[in-house]
């Protein structure tokens, strides 16, 4: 399986040491592409919705693209962050900003809703579970059915700095987040995601859209004429 870890941070603490080791115990011969985050797209949504007409008219869209592009040949996916100031870290929510044409708000890419993810955040103390929510929310509107979120107070500012006791911890749930992704073909989708896609779609019949070209979008994948990205056959 291909398997893209998104990287909130450039730095490899307790979060990436967490998000690699799912990412190894994941069985089957897998692929493990990394980024991070500001290193591999260091910039800044500029809010000139050039996107929206062209994905490829964004101003950063060379560097956005070979991150893209293993988005989309991704099977699994792993989202780390630290939790800073309670939250997401700021790389990984400009990531998103910079891919908020692919939501399902305006053009979702079809693999998205055959993926899983995992996101894990730590945090000395608390805060991890509002940092999740932030990358949930994100993964969702990309269409994703299946997420799990992972978040732990490991007390530390680095990885050489956990506990043996917590890293016992992690250990075990590692194995088993590893295992829920280790399941082969793709996750059902829930109510959510196939509620969130009919009220999108329906608002693109409606015109309720950025720009005609996602409404265009829509329509050459016959989404507007009840076909499902995440069936087999479409429909
Ligand atoms: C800028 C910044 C903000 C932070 N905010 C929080 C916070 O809101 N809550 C918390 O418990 N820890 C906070 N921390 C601590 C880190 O979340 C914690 O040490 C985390 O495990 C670091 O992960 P890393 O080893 O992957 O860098 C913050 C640290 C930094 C540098």
């Amino acid at each position: 399986m291909k398997i893209v870890m998104l990287n909130g941070q450039n730095h490899k603490g307790s979060t990436y040491h967490i998000g690699r080791m799912i990412a190894d115990k994941t069985e089957g011969e897998n692929e493990i592409t990394e980024f991070f985050f500001p290193k591999d797209l260091n910039h800044f949504c500029a809010g000139c919705y050039q996107c929206i007409e062209d994905q490829a008219a964004c101003p950063y869209y060379e560097e956005k693209k070979r991150i893209i592009d293993a988005l989309d040949a991704a099977d699994i996916l792993i989202v780390t962050t630290p939790t800073y100031c309670m939250h997401m870290s700021a790389p990984l929510k400009s990531f998103f900003d910079l891919t908020f044409d692919l939501w399902m708000s305006h053009k979702p890419m079809e693999s998205c809703f055959k993926k899983r993810a995992v996101i894990v955040s730590t945090a000395a103390g608390t805060g991890t579970k509002s940092a999740i929510k932030d990358v949930r929310d994100c993964l969702v509107y990309l269409g994703i059915p299946k997420i799990y979120g992972y978040g732990i107070a490991v007390q530390a500012m680095n990885w050489d700095g956990v506990a043996a006791n917590k890293k016992e911890k992690i250990g075990k749930m590692t194995d088993r987040l590893a295992r829920k992704l280790s399941q082969s073909g793709a996750p059902n989708v829930g109510i959510k995601t196939a509620f969130l896609f009919k009220m999108m779609g329906m608002m693109q019949k409606k015109g309720w859209n950025s720009s005609p070209t996602e409404t265009r979008y829509w329509k050459e994948k016959g989404w507007l004429d009840g076909k499902k990205p995440w069936k087999e056959k479409g429909v």
